[in-house]
């Protein structure tokens, strides 16, 4: 079976209703990315950090995937696909999509203080517990914290998603400006004979040594339109 890498941003749950990051009136212009995503703004001000979790998670949960994240399933009966995903919610898992990496953590999970990605202290938030309060503890004893990757943190599921990439006959990305590293230096990594596919009502300004299709179109639109185009290119 072909292998199909999608490589999602904010943009692909923006028609189930969760702000992008930066486009207009999106995430960033209401709050600092250091105040509120980065590892200096937790340290200064852990409180604040948490209330931002606690708040997108009581926002993710009433969310619905849609017909993007759905048809990214689908492409599963056909190919062998790997979702690689810089969001937080948790809307590909919703959508029944099995081989997904989170590169930027999961806000439904939380982990140690100490060491985040240690395995033995990440854990699920429930209907019972859904927020993070300071004083809620970690199985090592730290301070529980968002699992989430923080700028000014490393990005420990980069080395699985290069290998993903790097196997890719069919790499599409969605609905991410590619602002944030090392999420888009995966681009280098995707081999030449793959067709690469974005998806994005927006210019994108992306250079890889292969063809780019852009569909500049919302990505329910956009995925329909391509899961046709590869309908029609395996016929061919
Ligand atoms: P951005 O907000 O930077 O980019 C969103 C992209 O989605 C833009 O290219 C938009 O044009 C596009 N877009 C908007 N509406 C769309 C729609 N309906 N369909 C398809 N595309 C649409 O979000 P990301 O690139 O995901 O990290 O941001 C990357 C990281 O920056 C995030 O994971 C987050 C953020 O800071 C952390 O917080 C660590």
């Amino acid at each position: 079976m072909k292998k199909i890498i999608i490589l999602s941003g904010a943009g692909i749950s923006a028609e189930s209703g969760i702000s992008t990051y930066r486009d207009s009136g999106g995430l960033w212009e209401k709050y600092s990315i250091e105040e509120v995503a980065s590892i200096d703004g937790y340290k200064r001000n852990p409180q604040l950090v948490l209330e931002f979790y606690n708040e997108r998670r009581k926002q993710y949960k009433n969310t619905q995937p849609n017909l993007a994240h759905r048809l990214c399933h689908e492409l599963e009966g056909r190919y062998e696909v790997v979702v690689i995903t810089q969001n937080v919610d948790n809307l590909h898992e919703k959508a029944g999509s099995t081989n997904i990496i989170h590169l930027h953590g999961e806000c439904d999970k939380a982990c140690s203080s100490y060491n985040p990605n240690d395995s033995r202290y990440i854990v699920e938030l429930t209907d019972d517990h859904p927020d993070i309060h300071i004083g809620d503890k970690a199985g090592d004893g730290s301070q529980l914290r968002p699992y989430i990757v923080w700028f000014g943190e490393a990005v420990p599921k980069m080395e699985d998603a290069i290998d993903a990439v790097q196997d890719a006959d069919i790499f599409i990305i969605i609905g991410t400006s590619l602002n944030v590293y090392p999420a888009a230096g995966l681009v280098s990594y995707v081999p030449k004979s793959a067709k690469v596919f974005i998806i994005d009502p927006n210019d994108i300004n992306l250079r890889v040594g292969t063809q780019i299709t852009h569909i500049k179109k919302k990505a329910t639109e956009g995925m329909k339109e391509l899961v046709e185009l590869l309908e029609k290119q395996k016929t061919e």
